[in-house]
């Protein structure tokens, strides 16, 4: 008969076979000293964004690395477009196509943004370096993920985090890509780098690049992804349309239960100014803010990227030099000086960093050694530390806040992000301090988890300590604090009490410093 073939399939079924995969996982498994991947099977297509999430340690970045030549599977094999794909290291599958923009940044902090842009790819004139060539490569590379107004030629490790994070995406966007994996890179973002980053995805989605899209920020996902993986200790529970869930679904299949984060607390009862700050300032970065924390209150802290918050903490922990200002604690008529990061622990000031990696932790240390660091006084008898009570008290903290590991004798660096972030609270929750400043706490991770951070802020409230808390994410502000302050291009523009506020009035806070300034953030708000 004409128009069947052969072997007896219809022209029919050849036309319903689907496509090959662009990346193909199968049977693959992990185990460090214990399994942390098992069995997981998974396609990803071309021009497809597929959402992956998970609890804190749940496999998500292993996986990733797995995928990128980073980590060796132990066992099950993985396929690009149909061949056979072993990736031997992080530059093999980068020859490949294959690109991962880390949840860890990769940046070499000592070398220009330039440089870390075009590393394997130099621009040469006559042997060396074109520094011409080489700036407005990445000034026009910059450009595309809206970081216009950085000067190339700076040191990566002189910028903030939230910009490292913007120049380790667009490292990632240089060059040939089939299939890019984003490990959370909205995680120290704002609402505008978030809008840049959403534009250049759908770009590359519509150039046919296959997406993994790695965040616990659910509504992200929802706005992003076409699918969603779910991984549950080591396991692939769940993959699904995006369209067909709810968020509330997905955080019952993440975590197996539901979570109440508290979004409809009562202001919490202030008591006596703990800290107060008057005319802090240093260069543009933080001009002459002042404010004023209460004793069982959380402040919020407001701002786009490079607004100045983290400068504003760093300043009142005495991590910086501040050009003038000044520290009052407790109602004190004197003024306190502030000049080191020792004396502010002295005066019972703590401060929980955002950059975990650079500021907040010893990696190759163990668990109980980053937990008791910041108060060795409080497990030592007559000069020798107490190793049991050492154990004991990082068993303790580090159960209260879920840390997931092995042994409090393993090192965090071998720890998940998330969890790595809850050592560095476990930290300070162990120094007990009266003013808590807390950069980004909850920076990496899961919602479960942070539904337990935010219990501890309770009680540390409860309790009558004084936090100030930066987040980049709004909601998560609104949800915690009873006031929230906004900064914009280095000044507090406002301070709103719970109730005053709704995510409008705060944004355009964010953006009103600005106005004046350069047409970039304007723009920017547009579209927001
Ligand atoms: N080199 C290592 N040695 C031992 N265990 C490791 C190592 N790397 C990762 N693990 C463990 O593997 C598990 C999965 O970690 P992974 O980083 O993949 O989690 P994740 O889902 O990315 O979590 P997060 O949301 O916190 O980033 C964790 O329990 C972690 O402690
Ligand atoms: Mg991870």
């Amino acid at each position: 008969m004409s128009g069947v073939p052969a072997d007896g399939f219809t022209s029919l079924d050849v036309a319903m076979t689907p496509p090959t995969p662009l990346l193909r996982v199968t049977g693959i498994s992990k185990h460090y000293a214990t399994p942390v991947l098992s069995d997981i099977a998974l396609d990803l297509h071309a021009g497809e964004v597929l959402a992956l999430t998970g609890e804190n340690g749940a496999g998500k970045s292993t996986l990733s690395k797995i995928i990128c030549g980073l980590v060796q599977p132990t066992t099950g094999t993985l396929t690009l477009t149909g061949q056979p794909f072993q990736p031997a290291s992080r530059s093999h599958a980068e020859r490949l196509g294959v690109r991962m923009v880390m949840q860890e940044l990769s940046l070499i902090p000592t070398l220009s943004v330039a440089e870390n842009l075009l590393l394997d790819k130099l621009p040469h004139r006559f042997g060396m370096i074109d520094q011409r060539a080489l700036y407005e490569q990445a000034k026009r590379q910059m450009a595309v993920i809206g970081l216009d107004d950085i000067d190339p030629g700076v040191l990566v490790g002189s910028l903030g985090i939230g910009h490292q994070q913007m120049v380790e995406i667009a490292r990632n966007l240089v060059g040939d890509c089939k299939l890019l994996i984003l490990d959370e890179p909205t995680a120290m973002l704002t609402d505008r780098e978030i809008a840049h980053l959403f534009e250049q995805i759908a770009r590359l989605k519509a150039r046919g690049v296959g997406i993994v899209y790695i965040s616990h920020r659910l509504d992200e996902l929802q706005r992003i992804a076409d699918r969603v993986a779910v991984l549950r200790d080591g396991r692939l529970v769940d993959v699904r349309p995006m369209a067909d869930v709810t968020q509330d679904e997905l955080v019952q299949r993440m975590v197996g239960h539901v979570v109440d984060e508290g979004a409809q607390r009562p202001r919490r009862v202030a008591g006596a100014v703990r800290l107060e700050v008057r005319g802090l300032h240093c260069g543009e970065q933080v001009q002459a803010v002042d404010l004023s924390l209460h004793a069982g209150e959380i402040m919020g802290l407001a701002g786009l990227v490079g607004a100045g918050r983290t400068e504003l903490l760093r300043l009142i922990f005495g991590a910086d030099r501040k050009d003038g200002g000044e520290l009052f604690l407790d109602r004190k008529a004197q003024p306190v000086t502030i000049d080191s990061p020792m004396t502010a622990i002295r005066h019972g000031i703590g401060l929980v960093t955002e950059d975990r990696k650079a500021q907040g932790l010893l990696l190759n240390q163990s668990i109980r050694v980053n937990t008791t660091l910041a108060n060795l006084a409080a497990v030592n008898r007559r000069g020798w530390l107490n190793y049991a009570e050492e154990h004991d008290v990082t068993r303790r903290l580090t159960d209260i806040l879920r840390v997931k590991y092995g042994s409090v004798e393993q090192v965090v660096g071998e720890l998940s992000g998330g969890n790595q972030q809850k050592v560095v609270f476990a930290r300070w929750l162990h120094r007990d301090c009266n003013v808590l400043l807390l950069d980004e706490p909850t920076r990496g991770v899961d919602i479960g988890a942070r539904a337990d951070l935010y219990q501890e802020l309770d009680r540390l409230a409860a309790d009558g300590k004084a936090m100030l808390m930066v987040s980049s994410d709004l909601r998560e502000l609104m949800t915690v604090c009873d006031r929230i302050g906004v900064m914009s291009a280095g000044r507090l523009v406002g301070v709103f009490e719970r109730g005053e506020w709704t995510e409008q009035i705060l944004l355009e806070a964010c953006f009103s410093g600005y106005a004046n300034l350069t047409p970039t953030p304007q723009s920017a708000a547009a579209s927001l």
